[in-house]
């Protein structure tokens, strides 16, 4: 029997979680939201799973103990599941958030969330008119330590920040970009400042707030995409904050390195995929010892990730509020990085909030064309 409908109306053998989740797209990052949900077994458990591949379908449902799966998604979610994962690439993120959202059924999204801020505004439009909720997955907002961070900048336990640096140095090998839908405009929505240095300049905007102006490079230097494969820029905050970013998938040392220098104290972690409290330091100014013992507090050692998100957003359902990292926050990453872009590729400053209908940057990541589009590719070139 594989009927999604009938499979929410049937108690699971064992455990009766309250929340009943669908995971939509059973590729490699499905695995993390199974195992997130896993994480919450008398809260939450995964019912159904939903690919455009049936054998994929089957295979992760049989991995995870998943009683339904299906190629339909309007089926799955005639089910009314709780929470439906959005696990697929990103150029059909909107559209299945969209069927969704019209059923009635909160999502928790991927990033990036969208393709363009166009994409974005639609799905926001379809959330805020139905009322029904889609969370962004940007897991290391959720890490104990990095929220107790967030609390302390926000009280000012560390006084102003002052200067940030926020670098992603990946190394994704030519081979990478073998999967189909990776480092094209129209499918992957850009390269490493969309899809890969997203996490920790989110983390950086929910850390120093508002971002005002952007100046930035890019550049398609040793991959054979049509996307970058490194990017930089330097912004400024609204209070007065000046940080650079470099998002990068040509660095072997690979890190995820995000520093804040505040009137008070270092703060920096040091990771790749997931922080512990470990990972953070506090670095403070002489004469302020004390600030150094901030997160001696933090009590939980697991590395940010899927986990914590999905245990935040089964709060706010338990609570009736509105589910984490909604969209109009995410809209602010997501501007960024349309920024971004939008500052490399036309070689002046973008401020916030300059990127509207009609802007070349608002429909299309790569808006008036990557520089490098019209050269021919870098075949060979790979390191
Ligand atoms: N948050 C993170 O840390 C993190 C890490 C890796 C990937 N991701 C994101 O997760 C998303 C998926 O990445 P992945 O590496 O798992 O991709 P993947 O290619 O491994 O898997 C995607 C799956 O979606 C299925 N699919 C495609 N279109 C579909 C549709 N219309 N309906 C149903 N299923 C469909 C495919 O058949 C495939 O099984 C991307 O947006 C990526 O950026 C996030």
């Amino acid at each position: 029997m594989n009927d999604p409908a009938l499979s929410y109306q049937e108690p699971l053998a064992g455990a009766r979680p309250e929340r009943r989740h669908l995971v939509v797209g059973t590729g490699a990052i499905a695995h993390a939201h199974a195992a997130a949900v896993a994480a919450h077994p008398r809260r939450a458990a995964v019912v159904s799973a939903v690919d455009i591949d049936a054998r994929r379908a089957e295979d992760f449902a049989a991995g995870h103990g998943i009683p339904h799966w299906s190629t339909d998604l309007a089926q799955a979610l005639q089910g009314r599941p709780d929470l439906a994962h959005i696990c697929t690439p990103p150029g059909s993120h909107v559209p299945l958030a969209l069927q969704c959202v019209e059923a009635g059924v909160p999502v928790l999204l991927e990033k990036p969330p969208a393709l363009s801020l166009a994409e974005l505004d639609e799905l926001l439009e379809a959330s805020e008119r139905t009322g029904v909720d889609v969370s962004v997955v940007f897991q290391h907002r959720f890490g104990a330590a990095g929220l107790e961070v967030r609390q302390l900048l926000a009280e000012g336990s560390l006084g102003r920040p002052l200067v940030a640096v926020c670098d992603t140095m990946w190394y994704r090998p030519p081979e990478y970009f073998a999967v189909p839908w990776r480092g094209k405009w129209e499918v992957e929505g850009g390269g490493p400042t969309m899809g890969h240095g997203i996490h920790q300049f989110d983390l950086l905007l929910a850390l120093l707030g508002g971002w005002t102006e952007v100046s930035a490079m890019a550049g398609r230097l040793a991959r054979d995409t049509a996307t970058e494969d490194v990017s930089t820029a330097l912004v400024r905050f609204d209070n007065g904050a000046l940080a650079t970013i470099v998002n990068s998938l040509l660095s072997p040392r690979e890190t995820s390195h995000l520093r804040i220098d505040t009137e008070l104290a270092t703060v920096e972690v040091e990771h790749l995929y997931g922080y512990s409290k470990d990972d953070w330091t506090i670095t403070p100014v002489p004469g302020r010892e004390s600030v150094s013992d901030s997160l001696v507090s933090v009590t939980a050692d697991g590395q940010s990730g899927h986990a914590d998100q999905v245990g935040a957003v089964l709060d706010a359902m338990d609570a009736g509020e509105p589910l984490p990292v909604p969209l109009r926050e995410a809209r602010d990453t997501m501007e960024l990085v349309a920024a971004v872009y939008a500052s490399a590729f036309t070689g002046r400053a973008v401020r916030k909030g300059e990127i509207v209908p009609g802007h070349p940057f608002y429909s299309r990541m790569d808006g008036t064309g990557a520089p490098w589009a019209e050269s021919h590719s870098l075949e060979g070139a790979s390191l």
